[in-house]
């Protein structure tokens, strides 16, 4: 169950319109390494990971990731408020502009829309914490980029506190999988069904 609390996770107050930078950073809202593929992603690899530690990491970390969402949304929103027909076509914003007005539509900087295929549920727990690390690690390069781009103080503030949290997450799940291998050296845990998995280890021999 969730409960809605009505305020950001960070404050966000965009005075200056900017549609070519909406532009950019609507990669994550609906992008390959954006905030609804991490939502989705750690809220869905919760159900099948073994340890109750780890699986509430998953759960905080993906309801996190859905206020991160929603503060990309709010930046994408204030920057693409109160456009003129000029400012539409100086920042090549058309395009978008057709298809979606100026409503937040989850798609990549590149125009390509949100699709599962950006994010993995193996049910294996190395296998998704390794997928989870990775994740991490190609959001921050991705705000990295997205900074570069950026002279507005007001959208820096924000994206830097949003890339921040990528650099802690990652070292949550690092710390996960540290916890996960201690574990597996302990007897019998990897037998999550011992009959399937005995099956599946003398297929491999
Ligand atoms: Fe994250």
């Amino acid at each position: 169950m969730f409960v809605y609390e009505k305020r950001l996770q960070y404050p966000i107050k965009i005075k200056q319109t900017n549609p070519k930078l909406a532009q950019i950073i609507i990669t994550q809202y609906g992008g390959p390494d954006g905030e609804l593929a991490a939502s989705l992603r750690y809220l869905s690899q919760r159900f099948t990971m073994p340890v109750p530690e780890l699986k509430a990491t998953l759960n905080d970390i993906g309801v996190e990731e859905l206020s991160h969402l929603e503060m990309i949304g709010t930046i994408v929103y204030q920057l693409t408020k109160n456009l003129t027909e000029e400012q539409i076509k100086a920042a090549g914003f058309d395009a978008y502009f057709v298809d979606h007005t100026t409503g937040v539509y989850p798609s990549s900087a590149a125009g390509v829309p949100f699709t599962a295929a950006y994010l993995q549920v193996k049910g294996d727990p190395i296998t998704d914490l390794h997928e989870d690390m990775a994740a991490e690690q190609k959001a921050r390069t991705t705000y990295d980029n997205i900074l570069r781009y950026c002279d507005d103080p007001d959208v820096i503030d924000p994206i830097r506190f949003l890339r921040q949290r990528e650099v802690v997450h990652y070292q949550r799940f690092g710390e996960n999988l540290r916890i996960l291998t201690d574990k597996l050296d302990s007897k019998n845990f990897y037998a999550f069904n011992p009959s399937f998995d005995k099956k599946c280890f003398d297929k491999a021999k």
